[in-house]
């Protein structure tokens, strides 16, 4: 089977930083280490309201964590300038409201304005691989391919978040996502709400070769340590590809 990245999302460290409108915890010194315990990846958020990550966190990650950085944002102008400039690997293009505690879906990319498709264009034309978060609904899928986008990441909260004897549907419904995400020539990618328990049956999807991990993954650092849980995550991903 390909090998699967893990990318790391460190926003939950940027979080606790600004409780105290210090410097501490550092964003960019917990994207090194996540590096060295394993994780083949970083993933941020910079939101319209910073509320975690910043722009000069995005811009340090970038120039000293020598990982993949993945930058997830809105598809907005402002957005699309700052990915230009920094120019990361890879871009995840997520809907984003001031309100919410987290993503809570998929972007709808069949009701996306003209926007959405020039946010690709401009980003992909920088050299950034594109990919786009959305629900694993094979319209939705192919409706990416067709925006010019290399990838999709499927949303995987509905599942990681039902109970464990509930989540048979969902689990079909990604699997399929992923099928149709390798019917429609793209990457596939996974992440919201994944933990040690969850993570298993995504890390086994053949097509699915990254997922980002951030609120488990930070908070049980509390407990481990965040090596620990890098290490632990990435043994979880080996035995799932492992068949
Ligand atoms: N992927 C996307 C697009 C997200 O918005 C998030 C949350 O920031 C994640 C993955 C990671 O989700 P979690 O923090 O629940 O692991």
């Amino acid at each position: 089977m390909t090998p699967m990245r893990l990318s790391v999302n460190v926003d939950h460290v940027a979080t606790l930083r600004n409780a105290r409108g210090g410097a501490f915890p550092c964003p960019v010194e917990a994207a090194r280490v996540a590096v060295e315990a394993g994780a083949d990846g970083i993933t941020v958020h910079l939101r319209e309201d910073r509320r975690h990550i910043r722009d000069r966190d995005v811009e340090r990650i970038g120039a000293e964590a020598a990982t993949r950085l993945n930058l997830e944002m809105a598809a907005t102008e402002e957005m699309v300038g700052i990915a230009c400039r920094l120019r990361p690997a890879a871009c995840c293009l997520v809907p984003e409201k001031r309100q919410e505690l987290t993503t809570e879906g998929g972007l709808d990319v069949l009701r996306a304005g003209p926007f959405l498709g020039e946010a690709v264009r401009r980003l992909a034309g920088a050299g950034i691989e594109v990919s786009v978060f959305v629900e694993a609904e094979a319209a939705q899928i192919e409706a990416c391919a067709r925006l010019g986008a290399q990838a999709v990441e499927l949303h995987t909260g509905a599942y990681a978040d039902a109970e464990s004897s509930g989540r048979a549907p969902h689990l079909a419904r990604l699997r399929a996502g992923a099928a149709a995400a390798r019917g429609a020539g793209l990457l596939c990618h996974a992440g919201h709400g994944l933990t040690y328990e969850s993570l298993g049956p995504v890390a086994a999807m053949p097509e699915v070769v990254e997922v980002s991990i951030g609120h488990f993954l930070i908070g049980q650092s509390v407990f481990e340590g965040l090596p620990a849980v890098v290490r632990r995550m990435r043994a979880v991903i080996a035995e799932a590809r492992a068949g």
